[in-house]
């Protein structure tokens, strides 16, 4: 019997699958089949401080009747489709999630102000939660802030909400930062204990019929763990900080794979999307007998193993090997 436990986070998990934060991680029901699935913890999917702000406003609009005010400033917030939560309602299934079952969830939280970032936050913990995921999600558009000022201010927001919290946060960021270590390692030094590797940025498309701008969320294939099983090991050891991975995990080997790089655990979104649940139940089943296959008696003897550090081609995940890469094409 292989042992597939980890700590992410300073919380003991049965294994590193978890699921990361989405709708489907909404109802009660879901988490509950998530649990008997073994899967480890689950994220909850964001409160969007827009939303609590949004949802304020429209009381306030039917309060106050005939003010045009509101209907104007209600259009230039995004349509959050799904994402129909005041705070109370996110705090709420926090509780019932925390009745329901006993792997650990995390909270997620998207805020706009610093204010925002740090009330949420204590109420997410104050509700129960594990832990929080702080999702920057956020793209930088104006030209007169510099990429030095976007970091530092999400490092003072990591800083801001940590030192008010008492339960750990993950940081998960995007890719778009123009020194990940760097700023990685800030975090570290901000308290935060995980970063999550990497956001997705949902591209839209153009639709030329109706000269309109049009959201098109596209689920991810493996092909996009490349990326963050690269950052991670170049990451590896490197700092004090946990690291996961989101985005491109969809198989047995993909959640080795990210193991192997360096990840504490990976988390898994669109495979349960397009396999259901249960899937999850299979793709453990697929490393426990990899790894059996392979000699390891625990999933933490495996971790790190292809870091960076560790490997005899450390130039493979940096650039120096870009020439060799163009070259091996065979056409
Ligand atoms: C429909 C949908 C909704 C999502 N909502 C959130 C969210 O609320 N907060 C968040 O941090 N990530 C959200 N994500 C991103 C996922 O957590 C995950 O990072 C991303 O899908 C990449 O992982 P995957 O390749 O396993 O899908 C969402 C993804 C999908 C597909």
């Amino acid at each position: 019997m292989i042992d597939l436990s980890v700590d992410y986070l300073g919380i003991p998990l049965k294994n590193p699958l978890v699921a990361s934060s989405s709708p489907l991680c909404t109802s009660i029901d879901n988490i509950k089949k998530m649990e008997d699935e073994q899967i480890a913890a689950v994220v909850l999917q964001s409160l969007f401080e827009e939303q609590v702000i949004l949802e304020q406003r429209e009381l306030d609009t039917g309060l106050l009747q005939g003010t045009e005010h509101f209907a104007e400033a209600l259009t230039y917030l995004p349509d959050f489709g799904t994402y129909r939560f005041a705070s109370s309602g996110y705090l709420e299934q926090i509780r019932k999630a925390k009745e329901a079952v006993d792997i650990p969830i995390i909270g997620s939280l998207n805020g706009i102000s610093t204010g925002g970032w740090i009330k949420y936050a204590k109420e997410i913990q104050d509700a129960g939660a594990d832990a929080l995921e702080l999702n920057l999600y956020y793209l930088p558009t104006r030209p007169d802030i510099s990429s030095q000022q976007v970091e530092n201010n999400y490092v003072e927001l990591v800083k801001e909400v940590t030192s008010r919290i008492r339960i750990p946060a993950a940081i998960k960021i995007s890719f778009f930062l123009s020194s990940i270590p760097d700023t990685v390692s800030k975090f570290a030094d901000s308290g935060a204990s995980a970063v999550v590797l990497f956001n997705r940025f949902y591209q839209p498309d153009l639709n030329l019929d109706s000269l309109n701008v049009v959201p098109n969320l596209k689920l991810s294939t493996s092909d996009e763990l490349r990326l963050r099983i690269r950052w991670i090991a170049i990451l590896y050891n490197k700092m004090n900080i946990d690291l996961a991975i989101t985005g491109g995990v969809h198989t047995s080997l993909d959640v080795l794979k990210g193991i192997a790089s360096g990840a504490k655990v990976t988390m898994m979104t669109s495979a349960f999307l397009l396999n259901g649940i249960p899937y999850a139940g299979a793709v453990l089943e697929g490393v426990s007998q990899w790894l059996e296959r392979n000699d390891y008696k625990s999933i933490r003897s495996f971790q790190g193993v292809l870091n960076q550090a560790s490997v005899e081609n450390p130039e493979a995940y940096e650039r120096a090997n870009y020439m060799q890469v163009l070259g091996s094409y065979n056409t």
